[in-house]
């Protein structure tokens, strides 16, 4: 049988983890895919660097654009990152050169994954990016081949280890943000920039995948409401625990009139509930469909070893010739993105106000909510210090994304309110 030959662009905490896999479990993976699976060559920028692992016997090419064209590779794992450059030229050079891709790169899918897909049809060959989205969770082929049969009416989660990582050490430790981001980066879980991490737009980008394969419509990252978790506070996550709830960055993507809802934001979840549940560097990936109901997929969403394990899928599924379109159909049959303004959204919120203590605070804030509609469901205010600021938290009953700007606006206006006002969604899931 002839060999599947592979090579990788990439050997960082991903590439090298992947490239370790393919060297010592070769036996192990040549049976499983039917024929013999080879790593024929790898580049990265700097070749004295040690990975870790054994390369003798692989080829090793300084530029990584030359992958694209050699007669012996048949095909190139993308592990380099980012939405353009040399990653974008690779894995389009590869694809016009009649070469399967795998990559774990969710910027690339989220920015191009429509021309991709287009150029893999066009030329015949299968892409897998299974790592792109919750890293170790195997939940492109869940959403794509094993729901296939469903109407997916929403799907949502917790895309970003790094985040969920952040969120659950400063919960259990009260540790600062910037020291756990900094543990985080040096366990290989945040981006190359973190700020893709902890702003939201690596969720984001995921999340667009998720999206256009659930709801069949073109990637549309673009529109993605996106926030991140910067300004989530000590404070806010000592109030979640309070309140019953956990701060988690989600990603939810779901149907409504208005159109596919896409956003990405630190959200209150109830701790006792499956995804309040989900702590550490674990993603979780709700799917829910007419048939199947309710489905939710768990494992490491970040680091070396789950990552790996996800692009090994990838490679295993096109060396055996198992080929599916890449967002689930024929590019040309994917409608166009009609994606909800968040504006649109209607739900419960967590506010958090930092004030003066001081006569008829109380009365001014509630008076700006009362001309808005906002329904106050509950209200903690328990510090009591007239020289300084002091929180003052609410929760509302379900009221429109509209009314809560609209409030905060004016809010902000108010003298006795000294910083700018906070919210972080309720889901009640
Ligand atoms: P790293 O920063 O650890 O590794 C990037 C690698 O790319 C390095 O080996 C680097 O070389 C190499 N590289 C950079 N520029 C070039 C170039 N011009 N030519 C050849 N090689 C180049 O990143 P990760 O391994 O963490 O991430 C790789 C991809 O996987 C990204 O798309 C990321 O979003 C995605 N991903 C990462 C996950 C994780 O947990 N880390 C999880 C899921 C997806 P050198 O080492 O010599 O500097
Ligand atoms: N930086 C990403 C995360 C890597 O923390 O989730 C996995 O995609």
């Amino acid at each position: 049988m002839q060999p599947f030959r592979v090579a990788i662009a990439g050997l960082g905490t991903v590439g090298a983890e992947t490239a370790r896999i393919l060297l010592t479990d070769t036996e192990m993976l040549s049976a499983r895919a039917g024929r013999p699976i080879e790593l024929k060559a790898v580049s990265a920028r700097d070749k004295t660097r040690d990975r870790g692992v054994d390369l003798d016997g692989v080829d090793w090419v300084d530029d990584a654009a030359t992958l694209a064209a050699r007669d012996d590779v048949d095909c190139v794992l993308e592990l380099i990152g980012g939405s353009e450059g040399v990653a974008y030229d690779l894995v389009l050079d590869s694809v016009k050169s009649g070469k399967s891709v795998v990559t774990a790169n969710k910027a690339l899918i989220a920015h191009h994954g429509s021309e991709i897909a287009k150029a893999c049809e066009e030329n015949k060959v299968g892409l897998g990016f299974e790592a792109a989205v919750a890293g170790g969770i195997p939940i492109i082929k869940s959403l794509r081949e094993g729901l296939v049969g469903n109407h997916v009416t929403r799907v949502y989660g917790i895309l970003n280890g790094t985040c969920n990582y952040i969120m659950s050490v400063m919960r259990e430790t009260g540790r600062p943000f910037d020291d756990v981001l900094a543990d985080a980066q040096r366990l290989g879980y945040a981006e190359a920039d973190p700020s893709f991490d902890v702003d939201g737009i690596d969720a984001a980008h995921k999340l667009a995948i998720l999206s256009a394969i659930a709801f069949g419509h073109h990637v549309d990252f673009d529109n993605v409401h996106v926030e991140g978790v910067r300004h989530v506070s000590p404070l806010d996550i000592t109030f979640a625990e309070e309140l019953g709830y956990r701060i988690k960055l989600l990603g939810i993507a779901e149907e409504s009139d208005a159109g596919v809802q896409q956003r990405v934001h630190p959200c209150m979840v109830k701790a006792d509930t499956p995804i309040g549940q989900v702590e550490d560097v674990f993603n979780a990936v709700v799917a829910e469909g007419s048939a199947v109901g309710t489905t939710l997929s768990y494992g490491r969403g970040a680091g070396a070893g789950p990552t790996a394990s996800a692009v090994i899928a990838d490679v295993m599924d096109l060396a055996a010739g198992r080929r599916v379109p890449v967002f689930g159909l024929d590019s040309s049959k994917l409608s166009p993105a009609r994606t909800a303004p968040i504006a649109s959204l209607t739900g419960c919120y967590y506010l958090r106000l930092m004030v003066i203590d001081r006569p008829g605070v109380l009365a001014d804030v509630t008076a700006v909510f009362r001309d808005h509609e906002v329904s106050i469901e509950a209200m903690i205010q328990r510090a009591r210090n007239p020289e300084e600021a002091v929180p003052l938290v609410l929760t509302t009953h379900e009221t429109s994304e509209t009314a809560i700007k609209a409030s905060f606006e004016e809010l902000a206006r108010l003298d006795c309110v000294l910083e700018e006002p906070r919210q972080i969604r309720i889901e009640d899931f």
